[in-house]
């Protein structure tokens, strides 16, 4: 299906910095979230349709400790404390979808760390078109 990534190295991030010491990431690094609730990766996200797209978010967790964040969309919650549990090593790289509804046009999505260990290391969002006749555009 049709797809567009977003990078988390260019998104706008709070409380975060990029790195790229693990490997296996896709770009040229990931987001490192500082390890304190309220640290956020928010990607800016145009699609021509209006509809509901599974978002994926590629992250890596080398602790034993879930590192649960709250997805929004527009700023309305839409996969609250969604799980990322541990991936058993840094360069070790999972996915988790949550399905959202986008508006025509520019959306803001943002994960944002719910506990005091941060989020986990970020890599990217994927935006899947909801079919191949709507793809989103970048
Ligand atoms: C380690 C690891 C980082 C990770 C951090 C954390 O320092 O190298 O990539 O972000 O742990 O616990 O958040």
């Amino acid at each position: 299906p049709a797809f567009t990534d977003y990078q988390a190295e260019s998104a706008t991030i709070s409380q975060g910095v990029v790195e790229a010491n693990h490997a296996g990431y896709t770009g040229t690094g990931f987001v490192n979230y500082d390890n304190v609730t309220g640290s956020y990766v928010q990607f800016t996200v145009s699609v021509t349709a209006a509809g509901s797209y599974p978002l994926t978010l590629r992250y890596a967790n080398g602790t034993t400790v879930d590192r649960p964040m709250d997805v929004t969309v527009n700023g309305a919650p839409a996969a609250p404390g969604l799980s990322f549990p541990g991936t058993g090593a840094w360069p070790t790289w999972a996915e988790k979808t949550v399905t959202a509804t986008l508006a025509a046009g520019t959306n803001t999505v943002r994960a944002t760390a719910t506990t005091v260990n941060g989020g986990p290391n970020l890599d990217r969002l994927r935006v899947t078109a909801p079919s191949d006749s709507q793809p989103p555009t970048a």
